[in-house]
């Protein structure tokens, strides 16, 4: 199978080990910061949007392969560009699939707040995602070796469709608004196009004695400034909308060509 099941076993096995007990990592010990001194990590994201995926898979999960994990206050916000209906529905960028892995996502945060059990069940949806197999998200119960009988009844019943009105009313209160997803933001600055640098905008936020390694290495390497560096692929808000508003000035131009035409 094309999924790189042993790559993501093996990213699972990196979480647990880190977040067990048992586990006594030297590097781990050194780092013990108070709750106030962790930087937050907002992600503003939707389950179907590729960029939002390819972030969650390539790029946050590097924040448990490394010790930064230590420093960080991460919430995941599994709604992005969805819009909320007058009848209280909601209706999602990438159709109602989306709405209904954002909900399982949501599901999964509530049911399962330790981060290193909900982690690893939303990397291995976004896993499918990325590799174009979402309908195969149920795999990831059996994967993790998860119940699926509480994320169910969340996600069919009325406590899902709440949490999401609920991460939809922090998306609509974020200053500045979100554009688009995967909307990063750290220690409360939106990153914009530059979010796959997360871990340097951490590290430089950090204000903790206890510097993780992570920090210490990226303090090496010079941060690239803004400007040079390509624009980052991300799922734009009012896509559709954006593309029907210009087919129809397209078309109304192309009409008042036509109109010119016949008056001459
Ligand atoms: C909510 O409104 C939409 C159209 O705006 C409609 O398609 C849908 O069936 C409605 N849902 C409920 C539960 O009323």
């Amino acid at each position: 199978m094309a999924f790189s099941r042993t790559a993501l076993v093996s990213y699972l096995l990196i979480l647990i080990a880190f977040f067990s007990p048992t586990s006594s990592s030297s590097s781990r010990a050194e780092i013990q910061p108070s709750d106030s001194e962790k930087v937050s990590l907002g992600l503003y994201y939707e389950s179907l949007c590729p960029y939002s995926a390819n972030f969650i898979v390539n790029y946050l999960v590097d924040i448990f392969q490394n010790d930064l994990i230590s420093i960080v206050d991460l919430s995941l916000v599994p709604w992005g560009n969805a819009r909320i209906r007058p009848n209280n529905t909601f209706t999602c960028q990438h159709g109602p699939y989306e709405c209904l892995l954002n909900t399982v996502e949501a599901c999964a945060i509530d049911e399962w707040p330790e981060l290193n059990v909900h982690f690893p069940f939303i990397y291995c949806i976004e896993s499918f995602v990325h590799e174009h197999k979402h309908t195969e998200w149920e795999k990831c119960f059996e994967k993790l070796d998860l119940d699926p009988k509480s994320i169910t009844n969340c996600y069919t019943g009325e406590r899902g469709k709440k949490l999401e009105l609920q991460y939809a009313a922090e998306t609509e209160a974020l200053q500045p608004p979100h554009q688009y997803v995967p909307w990063v933001v750290v220690d409360g600055q939106p990153l914009y196009e530059d979010y796959e640098n997360f871990l340097s905008y951490i590290c430089k936020a950090y204000k903790g004695v206890a510097v993780p390694k992570a920090c210490r290495e990226q303090s090496l390497n010079t941060i690239r400034t803004r400007k040079s560096k390509p624009r980052r692929p991300v799922c734009y808000m009012e896509e559709k909308s954006a593309l029907s508003a210009r087919i129809r000035s397209a078309i109304a131009s192309w009409m008042q060509k036509m109109n010119m035409g016949a008056l001459l």
